[in-house]
């Protein structure tokens, strides 16, 4: 081939894929140390495939903001080309025909043969794909500082309430926060589902949170878990309320309290300050809950856009966050485990181990359940409903248990 062919035959090469180039602009909640690290990964690789990401991100963890802004962008007529949306909101989304239909990629990438289940299930409206899941969290984690622990005479982590509360009453004698906790709605509820499935098991979260049966909500199992989480409240501190979990995070990494319960990014805060699990932190299943996993499943729905670049754009990063490359890196940073099965596990910590193990295992026992704290469960509109009657008991000691628990009844109906 002579020179100018070569040449005509690059700027021909460079036309088209600057043709086919697009801006995605993405709306997420990812601010904290960790999860900007997480999305930073993101970023990166649709960046490499020619194309521009507009970051579009709303600070305040749980994506309560987020979602709320989501909802006057596209009001407006103005939405974003994609944006973090998980669990039956997608149902929602999809329902007001906004989302954009992804089956071609996930043909071509053959996503039904990649995902369990129960999470290609939570991305499809009527059967067609409207979402690509990033990640497998699990929620039913603690968090402790094992120098914390061994100066207050606490050996190992807890495996039940009884256990907990010793070990909290030693770290509190010893002069520490004995539980960190972030008093936001959403920090509340995490606790609170960890302590209903700790307290009752699998089954009765399930009849519960999930199912919102009556006779479940509104039983001595639900009783003695109000019980439960109340005792709880009692071991944080006073300023607690209004805390970000990932500051509350910081407090169990600087030694400053014992334990936190959070969900496993949680460990993308220890990870990106360079902690190791082990030995800068513990990570443990909440009380009672060693048997069940809490599932947390981050996903990225695109909206309908007309702009034949942008379409190219948002195909390419729905297949981006399905790849195996993009599946171990970011989550990695992130604290989740891959959601695409039958990757190696082999550059995971051992929470992340554990965890990947017990979601292969309660998928069989039963024991894996939907987070309800965090979006997985019930529809958005009761979710926030219980959520605030959860943390008007949390806040308020004047609300006796069997108030708490006519009120969470009244809630979920
Ligand atoms: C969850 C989300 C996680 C993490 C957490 C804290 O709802 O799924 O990825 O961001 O909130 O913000």
């Amino acid at each position: 081939m002579t020179l100018n062919k070569i040449a005509l035959a690059i700027a021909a090469a460079v036309c088209v894929s600057a043709a086919q180039a697009g801006e995605v602009e993405v709306l997420h909640y990812w601010t904290s140390g960790g999860e900007a690290k997480s999305a930073a990964e993101l970023k990166k690789l649709l960046e490499s495939k020619g194309h521009t990401w507009k970051d579009f991100a709303v600070a305040g963890g749980g994506g309560d903001n987020a979602m709320t802004v989501l909802k006057s962008r596209v009001v407006s007529g103005n939405p974003p080309a994609a944006a973090q949306i998980k669990g039956p909101a997608i149902q929602e989304w999809a329902q007001d025909g906004v989302l954009a239909n992804l089956d071609s990629v996930a043909k071509a990438e053959k996503w039904d043969s990649l995902l369990p289940g129960v999470v290609a299930n939570v991305m499809k409206y009527k059967g067609n794909y409207v979402a690509a899941p990033v990640n497998v969290h699990r929620v039913n984690w603690v968090w402790a500082n094992p120098e914390v622990l061994k100066k207050a005479g606490v050996s190992g982590m807890p495996q039940t309430y009884d256990e907990f509360f010793a070990a909290a009453d030693k770290v509190k004698k010893a002069g520490f926060i004995a539980v960190a906790h972030g008093g936001q709605n959403w920090q509340d509820f995490t606790t609170f589902e960890s302590v209903v499935l700790g307290v009752g098991g699998a089954k009765f979260y399930q009849d519960a949170l999930v199912k919102l049966d009556p006779k479940a909500l509104n039983s001595p199992t639900m009783k003695k878990s109000l019980e439960t989480f109340r005792k709880i409240k009692s071991y944080t501190d006073a300023a607690s309320p209004g805390r970000d979990w990932n500051l509350t995070t910081a407090m169990v990494m600087q030694g400053k309290a014992g334990f936190q319960f959070m969900g496993d990014w949680a460990k993308g805060e220890f990870v990106a300050a360079g902690k190791k699990p082990g030995k800068d932190f513990l990570c443990a299943a909440a009380p009672g809950t060693a048997n069940a996993f809490t599932f947390n499943v981050d996903s990225f729905a695109m909206f309908k856009l007309k702009d034949t670049g942008a379409q190219k754009a948002q195909g390419d990063l729905a297949a981006s966050i399905m790849s195996t490359g993009f599946q171990e890196v970011f989550n990695l940073n992130k604290g989740s485990i891959p959601v695409r099965l039958n990757m190696s596990m082999d550059k995971f910590d051992d929470c992340a181990k554990l965890s990947s193990k017990d979601f292969v295992s309660t998928a069989k026992t039963g024991g894996l359940v939907p987070s309800v704290a965090h979006g997985m469960a019930i529809s958005p509109s009761i979710e926030g409903a219980i959520k605030d009657v959860v943390s008007q008991f949390w806040n308020d000691d004047k609300i006796g248990v069997d108030e708490g628990l006519k009120r969470l009844v009244a809630a979920a109906k």
